[in-house]
Parts: C-alpha cells; structure tokens; sequence
C-alpha cells in the first residue's frame, strides 16, 4: 500500500515537473488532473469534452477508480497554485491537454483547436522506428499524417485525430473493423510476398527462442500439434501490438496507429494477435466465437494462400498458441515476473 502510495506520488510530480518543463508547448492557463490521474489538461468545456470522448480513461464505479477520482479532485484543489501558469516563453506548439511519458515512453501533446499531437521521444531509435514505420506501411494502412520532424530534438507533429472511443463501438462497428483489418492485412501480406520481403523461419526456431522451463511456453507447447511445428513460416514485418486501442474508428475509415512494436513476425501474427487480444485485454469474445464459428475461415485461407501454405480446421487452436509463442518471445519475455505469472494464470 505504502509502495503504491509513494509510486503514485512520484508519477504526479513527474507530471507537474512535465507541464512546466514543457510549457512552450503548452497554452497558458489553468490545468486539471483527469479522473484516473493520466493526464493533465487545459480547464475548458471544449477541451474537456474532447479529452473525456476521445482518450482511453477507465471508466467503473470500483473502488480503484472511485479512490482515483477523490484522489484527482483533491489533487486538483491542493495543487490548483502549481496548476495554473503563465509561462515567459514563446509559444512553438499550442497544446492543451498533456500525456506524460512515464518509464522512459514518448510525451504527447494534443492540440484539440487545430487538431495536432506533438510527440516528444525520449529515445532516438523510437523516434526513427516511429518515421521509419510510417513510410513502410503508409501505403497500406491509413496512418495520421506526419506534418512535421524534427531529426535533433526527436519531435514530430503528427494529424489528430477525431474518432469513436472504442467504449461507444457497436456491434456493426466491430464487425466493420475486423473486415477492414483482414482487407488491409491480405491486401499488405500479398505485396509483401510479391516484393519478396520475408524471411523463412521453422518452427523449431521458435520453440529454440524460448526459455527453457518457463512455464508459459511450456503450456503453450504442449498444446501444438508437433505437425504444425514442422513448418516452415514466412516472418513478415508486421504491426506487432493490433489490439482494438491502437485503431481509430473514423466514420468511414479504420486509422492503424502505434506501430513502435513493428517486427519481423509469424505471418498470422497480426490477425491472431487482434481477435486474442480482444478477449484476453478487451474481455470481448466476439472475435473469437466468430472465428471459432469458422467466420473468418475463407480470410485465413486466402492469407495462407498467399505463401502456399493451407489453412487447416483442425490446426484451429495451434495457430493462436503459435502467435502466442511467437508474442511470447517478441514481448512477455522481457517481462518483469508479476506480469509472466499473471500471464500464464489467465492463459491457463
Ligand atoms: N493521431 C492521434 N489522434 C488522436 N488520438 C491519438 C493519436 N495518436 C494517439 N492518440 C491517442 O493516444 C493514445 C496513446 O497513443 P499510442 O500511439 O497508442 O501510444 P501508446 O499506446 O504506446 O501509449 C491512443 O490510444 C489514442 O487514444
Ligand atoms: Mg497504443
């Protein structure tokens, strides 16, 4: 509890320190914590609404989130002085809400009156992955535009976008972006293929990547059909992290965003790692009752196709836990061990 206690009140000076260290990004004025105590932003009905419709806040009336909220308002009372600023600098970016980086991850900051995010990178190589990213898969998924960079401060300033929280997504909305996910991977796996971008790798590789004795990939293992194993797999330069937070609803069209994860995967990587993760982070299991209900069968098939591989029914399951495998090595193995324990208890 103390533990806890201290981590948060480090994060709100990280916070404070941040909003003042950045002010000439930022318009002057008065701030406010948000309820769950993520972000800052500039005290106005426009802001606010714009903030509270687009950003993921969790939402519940559980004691964590009820605590948070109390905590936030007092926060906002006792801290109103260090709030509330005028800064002397010149302005070079009118911000009005703030997403601190916390553990070394990017700041951003939205401009909600001329619809811009400026995105402060701690990391050099995270800055170039982010523009290297962007020109890679910008012709096959749409991506907010990059209006500006800038290569010795690691800055850019990307489109911002207005979409539909996933909170407010409907049924047909769900149908409508796991469509437009498997239009856009096949039609990106085929251009892949035809330009030859990919590596082979047998599935005995990735068995080999995996700590010996750790139980999650022992469990995974002993539910693949060594069959399936014994193949040899095209690894494609895929999105990494497709989860239903990293896509933006627009009224006509889905925004794929967050590629910072982007790596040479499994080829199914993507489109299993949505329809998993949607149940396993979004407590959804729409995705994957219709996939079970051979919904997306042909889609699979056809993305198969593409390398001369088949999909089998009978591989249904050992497709998942291979992506699991391979999102294991990619991502829970660097994991701290609270989060590999509490993997595995919910993968079991
Ligand atoms: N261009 C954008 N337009 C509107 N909202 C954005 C944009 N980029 C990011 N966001 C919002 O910020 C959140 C975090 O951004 P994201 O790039 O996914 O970083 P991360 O998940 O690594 O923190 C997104 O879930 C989305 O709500
Ligand atoms: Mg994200």
């Amino acid at each position: 509890m103390l533990t806890l206690l201290i981590r948060y009140i480090n994060k709100i000076k990280a916070m404070l320190k941040q909003l003042h260290a950045l002010s000439r990004f930022m318009s002057d004025g008065k701030y406010i914590f948000d309820y769950t105590i993520s972000y800052l932003f500039f005290d106005n009905e426009v802001v606010t609404m714009k903030a509270e419709n687009l950003l993921d806040i969790e939402k519940g009336i559980g004691l964590k989130q009820v605590l948070k909220k109390a905590a936030a308002i007092l926060l906002n009372v006792f801290l109103k002085p260090y709030l509330n600023y005028k800064a002397e600098n010149k302005k070079i970016f009118e911000g009005n809400l703030i997403l601190p980086g916390v553990n070394n991850r990017d700041t951003k900051i939205f401009d909600f009156m001329n619809s811009r995010v400026l995105i402060l990178f701690s990391d050099r190589n995270v800055y170039y992955a982010k523009i290297n990213n962007y020109l890679y898969f910008n012709t096959y998924f749409p991506i907010p535009c990059i209006f500006l960079k800038n290569n010795t401060k690691n800055i850019l300033i990307e489109e911002l976008l207005e979409y539909k929280p996933y909170e407010k997504w409907t049924y047909h909305d769900k149908l409508y972006v796991i469509n437009d996910v498997f239009q856009k991977q096949i039609n990106y796996l085929r251009a892949a293929e035809a330009k030859k971008d990919y590596k082979k790798m047998h599935g005995s590789k990735l068995i080999k990547e995996c700590n010996e004795g750790n139980p999650i990939t022992e469990l995974l293992l002993s539910k693949i059909n060594p069959q399936v194993l014994d193949m040899e797999v095209p690894l494609i330069k895929l999105h990494g992290d497709l989860w239903c937070g990293n896509l933006l609803l627009l009224p006509d069209c889905v925004y794929y965003i967050d590629w910072e994860y982007s790596d040479y995967l499994v080829f199914f990587f993507d489109l299993f790692f949505i329809i998993f993760s949607e149940l396993f982070l979004n407590h959804d299991s729409m995705y994957i009752d219709m996939y079970y209900r051979r919904k997306f069968d042909s889609e699979f098939s056809k993305a198969f196709q593409i390398f001369g591989l088949q999909f089998c029914e009978h591989f249904r399951a050992d497709y998942l836990y291979i992506m699991m495998l391979n999102h294991y090595t990619n991502s829970w193995k660097y994991e701290d061990s609270d989060v590999q324990k509490d993997v595995y208890r919910r993968l079991k």
